[in-house]
Parts: structure tokens; sequence; C-alpha cells
């Protein structure tokens, strides 16, 4: 039985960046609904799951029984991905990385206002429902990718260390259709304490 994590905040506790009937349906509506279907395809396939771990699933998307495969996919994908947005938003986030993911980011893109532009720009103009996502190689080198719907980076050899959700139900009670809004607004309550330590110690 694969879960969502528990939510470490009131669900009003990000307002007025993300407000509290957003964070309430999403966390306990959409979020849920992932995590009821996809326990619910799994049934029965024990001999597959075995213990493994959602991100171990993601990684190796072959070795999931083809007739459940594009169903574990995209409601794997939508618990895998949620619980990561969910856990790096923080009322009291730690405003800047430090350290080694500092280090990487300033190599790899500058500074880190180059990195929160480049991943705003990926998740704004992904086309329809998806993510923007912060990644990182098994050397540990970042790069900023999309995804559309529940896709997960995880399939493509990355390790995900940081997600904003730009499907429709993350931002339109508040911002409507500005979804550029909404993500220059998220920024306030990412918690780059959260992101170093996936960064530092993340593995599937
Ligand atoms: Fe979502």
């Amino acid at each position: 039985m694969f879960n969502k994590i528990d939510l470490p905040y009131a669900y009003d506790a990000l307002e007025p960046y993300i407000d509290k009937e957003t964070i309430n349906i999403h966390y306990n509506k959409h979020l849920q609904t992932y995590v009821t279907n996809l326990n619910k395809i799994l049934e029965g396939h024990e001999d597959f799951t075995n213990g493994k771990s959602l991100g171990r699933i993601l990684s190796d998307t072959e070795s999931i029984p083809e007739g459940i495969r594009q169903g574990v996919i995209n409601q794997g994908g939508g618990v895998f991905n949620h619980n990561l947005y969910f856990s790096v938003l923080s009322p009291t986030p730690k405003k800047a990385p430090e350290g080694e993911l500092l280090d990487e980011i300033n190599k790899t893109f500058g500074n880190l206002e180059n990195l929160k532009t480049e991943i705003s720009n990926a998740a704004i103009g992904q086309f329809g429902s998806g993510y923007g996502f912060l990644v990182k190689d098994k050397d540990g080198k970042l790069s900023v990718t999309s995804v559309l719907n529940q896709n997960n980076p995880l399939s493509n050899g990355f390790i995900p260390i940081l997600c904003i959700d730009v499907w429709e139900h993350a931002y339109y009670l508040k911002y409507q259709n500005l979804r550029a809004d909404y993500v220059k607004n998220i920024w306030n309550v990412i918690d780059w304490g959260k992101v170093e330590g996936l960064y530092m110690n993340f593995s599937i």
C-alpha cells in the first residue's frame, strides 16, 4: 500500500501565496484519488511490488507488468509527484540553499536567480498539465526539465529534488488562469532546506 505524506503544515499555512481551500482539495481530494487508484491497480500484483519503493517502480517502467504499466505511471506518478510537491513547501522556508547544492547551482546556472527563472519558465511553458522539475543525475549534476501529466523524471534516469505542480487544480481557485503569477509566488514558500536534504540524501 502506498500513501500520501503527512502534510507538514496546516491547510492555511501557505497563505497568501497558496490558499487554504486549494491545499485542502489538492491534498485531500486530488492526491488521495491518485493514492486510492494506485493501490487499486496494484491489487493482485504483490509479486511485482514486493516491497519496492514507488521511486524504484517509476525508475524502471519497463519492469511494470504491461497490463497495468500506464496506470501505474499515471497514478504512481501522481502520488510521487504530489508527495514531493507538498514536502518542499513550507510556511517557514529556508530562503536560499547553501553548501554543495549552492555550489552546484552556481556552477550550472550561474546563480540562484537564474535557476529560479529557468524552473519558472519550464513550469509556465509546460503546455497543458504537468510540472517543472529540478533534477539531479547519478553524479549530482543538476538540470531543469518539465513533464507532461504525471510523468516523472525518474523514468528517464533523473532524481527529482524540487517540483512545481502546474495542473490547474494547483492554482485555479486563487489565480484562475494566471499560472505565471502562481509560479512567481510559490517561490515564497519553497523550502531550500528540504531541497538541500533531497540533493544530499535522496535515493530511490
Ligand atoms: Fe496536483
